[in-house]
């Protein structure tokens, strides 16, 4: 099979799983409320490359402000956009939380999209998903 069950129903408020998706590692991170009201922070937004991830073609149930199909859980491809880096989570930050990549300085938010000026190109991306069950995410 071409794809992975994760039962999150055992995922606490602000940690992350990473599970492993056709090779890639894909982070599965239970938001806090205070990095879901960051994400829609304007003073955030601004600081965005590409806050609609209009430039990378994703599923449509990522075209909201927190990617996701539940806004409290984020489902990403944990592979940094530039070279390939994990990019590391960091919870605790003025800006609501980050994804920083180690290897050349690239910044994502909480939704994984990245800063404005920084090496990656691209948001992190969005895997194929579906809730099979209220708390069993299907990836693939
Ligand atoms: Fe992430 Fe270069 S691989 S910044």
């Amino acid at each position: 099979h071409s794809f992975v069950d994760v039962d999150i129903s055992s995922l606490k408020t602000g940690q992350q799983i990473t599970v492993t998706w056709q090779g890639h590692p894909v982070f599965i991170l239970n938001r806090p409320k205070e990095t879901l009201q960051t994400l829609q922070d304007a003073s955030l937004v601004s600081h965005l490359r590409d806050p609609d991830s209009k430039d990378f073609q994703q599923p449509p149930y990522t075209q909201n402000w927190h990617r996701s199909i539940h806004p409290e859980t984020a489902v990403l491809i944990g592979v940094c956009t530039h070279l390939g880096c994990v990019p590391t989570l960091q919870l605790s930050n003025k800006m609501g939380g980050l994804y920083n990549c180690t290897c050349h300085g690239s910044k994502f938010d909480l939704a994984g999209r990245v800063y404005k000026s920084m090496p990656a190109p691209y948001n992190l991306p969005v895997p194929p998903y579906t809730y099979i069950k209220p708390n069993i995410i299907r990836i693939g």
